[in-house]
């Protein structure tokens, strides 16, 4: 399972480290794959991304010449919630300008992962909030595709992005694909997270029609929801919680610092839609 690409979306770490703490705690064996250089899947598991003698760093470039034999084995480490990891680090950055020397690049993950397939059963994917070739290695080597979206007016940008990537994916792998659900995060934090633009074009808008901005939020933000249900089966809504937040600086999935809370009960009814795709 991939967490895939947003743009001008946030929550795909906390999705995908939420997820897989509460699959974990059902007692099924569980690997997160961090291919995000900014690696906050990676300590968001308690891990330190500089501590790991190898990373998925090593995995990238193993397939050049050169660089030491490494796979995805060498560098899954058990974390304290019992999730397995295979680590980033800021390394990762060094991966992609070597990549576009290569025609196989898109499916490089994909074939690191064949080995370890058998072992766990699910493996997600964090990939980076930037369109580029860890989001498609994401895409190529997952069977299912989750989209986090920020619920704001972003999010229809978010949606274009990953259409772009989607025809980017058929291009080079002849395969049409798209997102199998989407997750609306942080929802009810519309007023404190509009950018400055957005909020002086609203107190403008007020100003002109006299209508209430928040109303005309609310709205929008149907509109959008909407517009994602005509187009990903599953949408999922996860409310803001400052628990996550507290999680993220403990290093442990929320499903195990704060089970009850607001954003873990949504968490979990979402990994239970999960647990039926198998
Ligand atoms: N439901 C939520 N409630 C409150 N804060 C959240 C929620 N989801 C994510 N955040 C916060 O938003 C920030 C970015 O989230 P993250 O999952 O790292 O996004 P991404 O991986 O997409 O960049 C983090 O500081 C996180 O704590
Ligand atoms: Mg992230």
């Amino acid at each position: 399972m991939t967490f895939a690409h947003h743009k001008g979306g946030t929550g795909k770490t906390t999705s995908c480290l939420s997820i897989a703490g509460c699959l974990q705690k059902k007692g099924d064996k569980v690997l997160v794959i961090d291919c995000d250089p900014q690696a906050n899947a990676t300590s968001g598991l308690g891990i330190n991304p500089d501590s790991q003698e190898k990373n998925i760093y090593d995995v990238f470039m193993n397939v050049f010449e050169g660089f030491p034999d490494v796979s995805l084995k060498d560098i899954i480490t058990e974390t304290p919630s019992g999730i397995y990891l295979a680590p980033s680090s800021l390394d990762l950055v060094g991966v992609e300008p070597y990549l576009y020397s290569i025609n196989e690049r898109a499916s490089l993950l994909k074939n690191a992962i064949k080995p370890v397939l058998s072992e766990y059963k699910y493996i997600l994917i964090d990939t980076p909030p930037s369109m580029g070739q860890f989001v498609i290695n994401g895409i190529v080597a997952a069977d299912r595709i989750v989209l986090t979206l920020d619920s704001s007016i972003f999010a229809r940008n978010g949606l274009e992005s990953l259409n772009c990537i989607f025809s980017d994916i058929k291009e080079i792998t002849g395969r049409s694909r798209s997102a199998d659900m989407a997750i609306l995060t942080r929802a009810g934090a519309l007023c404190e997270r509009k950018a400055p633009f957005e909020e002086m074009r609203l107190a403008f808008w007020h100003m002109i029609t006299g209508k209430g901005t928040d109303d005309d939020e609310k709205a929008r933000q149907n509109s959008i929801e909407e517009e994602i249900k005509a187009k990903i089966k599953e949408v999922c809504t996860v409310p803001y919680d400052s628990e996550v937040y507290r999680a993220q600086t403990e290093g442990m999935p929320l499903a195990y610092i704060s089970p009850e809370s607001p954003a873990a009960v949504k968490y979990n009814e979402i990994s239970e839609i999960i647990a039926r795709w198998k």
